[in-house]
């Protein structure tokens, strides 16, 4: 089904399912350990042995050798594969390094062997045991030094609409400030973990991934076989934040070591390997000026970001929302590249956005303050309709606005005082806003669903669910197309043998991939209604039967039936600009005496279309809040700066917020429906919910204390 024009009426507008506050229909597995994680399923294929991967000790330079020797004898080993002995391995797009290092070392942890052994405990004694020799060399670890020494080989396009520099200039008022964050990484409940077994040609990895045909054509490409001759199965992930939108060392080892020892082999990296083995998110310094007229209106906004990464990476788009967010008629964004030889750079929760408005949304407070202006009103006269770098291009959908007013009645904004004025015993009391903002991209998406004999219906698509509820849309939407009870769906997800989907990322997933089973859906109705004898175009399909004026049979006399098809989504997202919005908006308390931050209370105000499950979708939004508090107070990836490593990487020493850390979270979604985005008139939410949430927590520090910091995390020793 192609999407090229704005949905009209359809049979998701009941309502009878879908924008029900559903339970999961997989909660169940979930808490009681039934639903099988990747490196838990022992159930798939005899005879599995343990893989224990190596990884380089040091950043940059070259491997002279290994010794092997000592491993190979160790009690259970049943082989070692290194660079050396893994054939030509290729290296996926998706990959700024190569997933097997040797002899050539691109970063500290890059695997440079598997150790195979009968149990876990003998394969990591037997790599203790691997020894390399290195040659070091010298590497760039430093993002302020390689920055600020201009060495930017790889230049992005520079934005800009009208002239930024002499608007600026003439500025009545203006601001120009700096501000810097750091890597993170994504630190997510699972680890990366694969079980590979090879049957002849065939390959299969359980494993645990966003994006399985991504996942399916990265392996196929890293070990030079036939994509068809690849199968991924990962149908319950314990979350990836975009740490698994990519094929790491444990799918790729797990398959080589398999292949050297005709054994089924699984890999689960240890959390110590996580932080320099996979991707993270890139540090970033950035630098923002804002000119207004004394009215407040903005007459030009520019924006750069510095970010480092590997040869061949990307540099993170900080500056993406800038171009979109407030009007302004002089513009002007740019993206900077500095190669570093740190571990690779990369997507995690609202790449962009999250970090670029950790800068953007404390200048604006900054700028409101300047202008004397309550910087609720000074972002609601800066709104726009229109995308301000293309002013032909109107938004689908944006209630900036709304989310702003409705969010600062609600959570009584009146009552915020001047900086450092407020105080409720030992603690100053501040209240800080941002605004909320993420691109609502959508992504074609497949499904494949089927009428059983008894007339309940099943879905298949290789879609995701890391945590986020897929299951249960993909199961209300079924039900409300089709007819029939949410406990007459079944849903089978994360399997490369069904059709392909969006996949869970950039938020595009929930939108997208629902539509795809719509359209499958309604190839089914038209496949039921025709076996009937129906008109389709006038079939009701409602409590499990299909109705024509006063004719009416139940759905399950249409025998069995299959139906599959894929949304295709082009125009409408050319024409139309389409973004999420919300305000986020949060009060904390400065211990007047130690410094220490604590957040009292945080409200999201969100319009994001139609929301399929306010469940689902609350429980996105606070834990996207949550991240948000630690990207405020805590998370940060120590460099090591001689060495090129992450010092900090375990859950000791990566802080992320505990329960203790969060007060009462409030989410407030406004109704709202988006005929542009999709036939289910939804958009995403899971990565609007952490954009802005940072600044909303630098802003309202701010106002407890008066001392402003532009450095994440806020800890105390910055404002003390
Ligand atoms: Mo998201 S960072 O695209 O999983």
């Amino acid at each position: 089904m192609k999407f090229d024009t704005p949905a009209g009426q359809n049979p998701i507008d009941r309502l009878k399912v879908v924008g029900q506050p559903l339970d999961r229909i997989d909660g169940p597995l979930k808490t009681s350990g039934r639903a099988p994680y990747a490196y838990e399923r022992h159930d798939v294929v005899p005879n599995q042995a343990y893989g224990w991967i190596v990884g380089s000790a040091i950043a940059k330079g070259r491997i002279k050798s290994i010794d092997l020797a000592d491993a190979k004898a160790a009690p259970g080993v049943i082989g070692v594969v290194t660079a050396a002995d893994a054939g030509t391995l290729g290296k996926s797009k998706r990959n700024a390094a190569r997933l097997l290092g040797g002899p050539e070392i691109q970063h500290y942890h890059q695997a440079v062997a598997i150790v195979v052994a009968e149990t876990f405990e003998q394969a990591r004694h037997a790599a203790k045991l691997v020894r390399v020799n290195y040659t070091r060399a010298d590497g760039k670890y430093d993002l302020a030094a390689v920055a600020a020494s201009g060495t930017m080989p790889k230049e992005e396009p520079d934005k800009s609409h009208g002239d930024f520099a002499a608007a600026f200039a003439a500025s009545p008022v203006k601001f120009d400030a700096r501000y810097e964050t750091p890597d993170q990484s994504h630190a997510m409940m699972e680890p990366h973990a694969s079980i590979a077994a090879w049957e002849g040609q065939k390959l299969t990895i359980w494993t645990s991934h966003q994006m399985i045909d991504w996942a399916t054509s990265d392996t196929a490409e890293t070990l030079g076989i036939p994509k068809a001759d690849v199968r991924i199965v990962s149908p319950y992930i314990g979350g990836g934040f975009g740490g698994k939108l990519f094929t790491r060392s444990d799918a790729i080892l797990a398959a080589l070591a398999a292949r050297a020892t005709g054994r089924p082999v699984k890999i689960a990296l240890a959390r110590p390997q996580i932080f320099n083995n996979t991707t993270h998110r890139p540090a970033t310094r950035q630098r923002i000026r804002i000119g207004a007229g004394r009215d407040g209106k903005i007459t030009a906004i520019g924006h750069e970001s510095w970010s480092g990464n590997l040869p061949g990476g990307d540099p993170e788009t900080a500056t993406a929302q800038t171009q979109l967010l407030y009007a302004g008629a002089n513009r002007m964004t740019k993206l900077r590249l500095a190669v570093l030889d740190l571990p690779e750079g990369n997507a995690m929760r609202a790449p962009g956005e999250a970090p670029g408005m950790m800068a953007l949304e404390i200048a604006m407070d900054e700028m409101a303050e300047t202008l004397g202006m309550d910087p609720v009103q000074f972002r609601i006269i800066n709104d726009t309709q229109v995308d301000p770098m293309k002013p032909e291009r109107p938004f689908s959908q944006r209630q900036l606005v709304k989310c702003l007013e409705d969010g600062a009645a609600k959570f009584g904004w009146d009552q915020r005082r001047k900086p450092g004025t407020r105080r409720d015993g030992d603690w100053l009391v501040g209240m800080g806003v941002a605004s909320a903002f993420r691109n609502n991209m959508v992504q074609s998406s497949g499904a494949r669903v089927r009428l059983e004999k008894d007339g309940s219906i099943t879905v298949e698509t290789d879609m995701t669910d890391i945590g986020t509820g897929s299951y249960t849309i993909i199961a209300q939407t079924a039900a409300e197309m089709m007819g029939v009870p949410i406990d007459k769906v079944q849903v089978r997800l994360g399997d490369s043998a069904f059709p392909v989907s969006a996949g869970s990322g950039g938020q595009w997933g929930g939108n997208s991939a629902t539509a795809g089973v719509y359209a499958a859906c309604v190839k089914l109705r038209e496949a039921v209604a025709q076996k009937l004898g129906f008109n389709s175009a006038d079939a009701d399909f409602t409590d499990g039967r299909v109705s024509v004026g006063r004719r009416s049979a139940p759905l399950r006399d249409a025998g069995e039936l299959v139906a599959e098809d894929t949304i295709e989504f082009d125009k409408l997202s050319e024409a139309y600009q389409q973004s999420t919005f919300g305000g986020h908006f949060v009060e904390v308390g400065v211990h007047a005496m130690t410094g220490e931050v604590r957040v009292r209370r945080m409200l999201a105000v969100c319009a994001a279309g139609r929301i399929l499950n306010p469940k689902s979708a609350r429980s996105q939004v606070i834990g996207a809040m949550t991240m948000g508090v630690g990207a405020a107070l805590m998370e940060e990836l120590a460099v090591d700066k001689r060495f090129g490593f992450f010092v900090n990487h375990d859950l000791a020493a990566y802080e992320v917020p505990v329960h203790a850390d969060i007060p009462h979270q409030e989410v407030v979604f406004l109704d709202e429906v988006d005929p542009i985005s999709s036939p289910m008139k939804a958009k995403g939410v899971g990565e609007l919910g952490i954009s802005g949430v940072a600044a909303a927590i630098a802003n309202a520090i701010y106002n407890a204390t008066g001392v402003r910091v532009r450095d994440y995390p806020i800890t105390l020793e910055k404002h003390l």
